[in-house]
């Protein structure tokens, strides 16, 4: 089951750059950019990480981006996960950043998308793993900044392939950006909204993105399995869940598979991700061990849950029906 796991070719459809910025990575770009870090050493950094909700993860994720100022940092931080990605056998990733938590600091959209793309341009040459950007707006900001900053992204539009909301969902409901999320759609970039696990008011949240915003996925989405009309709802629109083991840890003390084993059973097309692979210590292939062993899932769901994310990824059908093959013909031979 390991070398299956670890070898399969897979997607990765939610992972923050941000959240890849590995301590080493951290600390030498706070040396060269005259930063300063309350840590002494890298693995004292990590000794201080205590998530136990969304908001004390966040707060750390944030001081973490202070390190990121030029377009080479931003280049490191992107080469860096995409070859991490392609050691564990991932194929493909849509990548989200976070163009606020830089623009506040003085770093300009320019910098940060620039020295991404070129990064993705370079790991598809080099590496061999295709990638797609998708612009995350922080929700507990304003719906007028998450408006300026879709404007800013108006000249990149090549480069990005969708619109997310992340960032702190207290009171922070899809509905507060509705314009922003239709002018996206009229930009013809596709939709996703963060509905993280055990929210306040969850389900009229997920309610909300698949109703009224109209999303194309969903980023976690496993409190949808309290509500019966929400899951056939997601069925009916064929909408795939990103759903992060790891993460959910932090916040709910499992991996939550039991609920992954509800959405296969229920053929909902969930997807197994990431999320902040450096802050919570553990990339894709971890996430996949680690749910195993806790849910016993055997070789054919892992195999389903493989082929959700080429299935719900924004590729085009000749690519995803490419990636398909390729994880049916590694079926076949292992
Ligand atoms: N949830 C919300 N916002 C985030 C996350 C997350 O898991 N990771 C980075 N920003
Ligand atoms: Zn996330």
């Amino acid at each position: 089951m390991q070398s299956f796991i670890e070898n399969i070719p897979k997607a990765e459809l939610h992972v923050h750059l941000e959240g890849t910025l590995e301590p080493e990575l951290s600390f030498a770009l706070a040396k060269k950019n005259g930063v300063d870090i309350p840590f002494e050493t890298p693995e004292a950094l990590v000794a201080a990480y205590d998530f136990h909700d969304l908001p004390s993860f966040l707060s750390i994720y944030y001081a973490g981006m202070n390190v990121l100022l030029d377009e080479d940092d931003f280049y490191q931080l992107t080469y860096a996960y995409l070859s991490k990605a392609r050691s564990q056998e991932v194929v493909y990733a849509e990548l989200f950043f976070d163009p606020q938590g830089h623009t506040t600091r003085g770093v300009s959209f320019d910098t940060v998308i620039t020295g991404i793309h070129k990064a993705q341009l370079d790991a598809e040459e080099k590496l061999g793993i295709k990638s797609q950007l998708i612009l995350c707006f922080l929700r507990d900001m304003s719906a007028e900044s998450a408006m300026a900053h879709l404007e800013m992204a108006e000249p990149y539009l090549d480069w990005l392939v969708g619109v997310g909301l992340d960032s702190d969902e207290r009171n922070n409901p899809p509905i507060k950006f509705t314009e922003v999320f239709a002018k996206a759609k009229a930009m013809g970039l596709k939709l996703t909204m963060h509905c993280d696990v055990n929210q306040l008011n969850t389900l009229t949240h997920i309610d909300q993105c698949i109703n009224t915003i109209e999303v194309d996925r969903i980023d976690h989405g496993v409190n949808s399995l309290e509500s019966d009309a929400l899951c056939e709802m997601i069925k009916d629109k064929k909408l795939g869940l990103t759903v992060c083991p790891v993460s959910n840890r932090f916040v709910v003390q499992s991996l939550t598979s039991d609920e992954i084993h509800s959405m296969l059973d229920k053929d909902m097309l969930v997807t197994i991700n990431s999320d902040d692979p450096a802050y919570f210590r553990a990339y894709l292939n971890e996430n996949f061990l680690e749910l195993q062993k806790e849910g016993d899932f055997d070789q054919a769901q892992i195999t389903t849950m493989v082929s959700n994310a080429f299935k719900v990824s924004w590729l085009d059908e000749a690519t995803k029906n490419s990636y398909l093959a390729q994880v049916d013909d590694f079926v076949a031979q292992h």
